[in-house]
C-alpha cells in the first residue's frame, strides 16, 4: 500500500496513442503515480484499513493489471523482487517460530507465496 518509490518514471521512445485517445509524444518523460494508484479507493476500498484479503487470489483478480507495483512493472521490473520476497517471508516466519505462537506451516504453500 505504501510503495518504496512513490512513482516510476519512463522515457517515451516513440509517439504513442493511448486507448482513451491521449497522445504521448516521443521524448516525453512519463510519471506513473504508484503511490496514488495503491491508495485509490476505486481499486483499494478504504485504503487505510489493514485488510490482507486484498491480496488473496480473489482480491487480486478483482483489480485490473498494473494497480499494484511495489517493485515496478515491465522490462525494468526490480531484479531483487524475488530475493526480497523470499528474505522478507523467511524473516517473518523465523520471527513467528521464535515467538510463543504455534505455527503450522506448509512448505509448499510457503514456496507458492514466495514465487
Ligand atoms: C524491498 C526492497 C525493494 C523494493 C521495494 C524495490 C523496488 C524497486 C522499484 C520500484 C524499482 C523500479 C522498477 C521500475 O522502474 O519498473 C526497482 C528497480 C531495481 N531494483 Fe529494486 N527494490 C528492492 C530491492 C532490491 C534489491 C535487494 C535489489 C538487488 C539485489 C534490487 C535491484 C534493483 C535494480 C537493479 C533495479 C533497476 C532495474 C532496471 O532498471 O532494469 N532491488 N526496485
Amino acid at each position: 500500500m505504501y510503495p518504496a518509490l512513490g512513482s516510476l518514471t519512463r522515457h517515451c521512445t516513440k509517439k504513442y496513442e493511448m486507448p482513451d485517445g491521449v497522445v504521448i509524444e516521443k521524448d516525453t518523460r512519463v510519471y506513473v503515480p504508484c503511490y496514488a494508484i495503491h491508495r485509490d479507493p476505486e481499486y483499494y476500498p478504504d485504503p487505510d484499513k489493514f485488510d490482507p484479503e486484498r491480496f488473496s487470489e480473489e482480491g487480486k483478480a478483482s483489480r485490473p493489471n498494473y494497480t499494484y507495483m511495489p517493485f515496478g512493472e515491465g522490462p525494468r521490473l526490480c531484479i531483487g523482487k524475488n530475493l526480497v520476497t523470499i528474505l522478507t517471508s523467511s524473516s517473518f516466519c523465523s520471527t513467528l517460530l521464535r515467538s510463543k505462537c504455534k505455527v503450522f506451516a506448509c512448505f509448499f504453500s510457503f514456496l507458492k507465496m514466495c514465487i
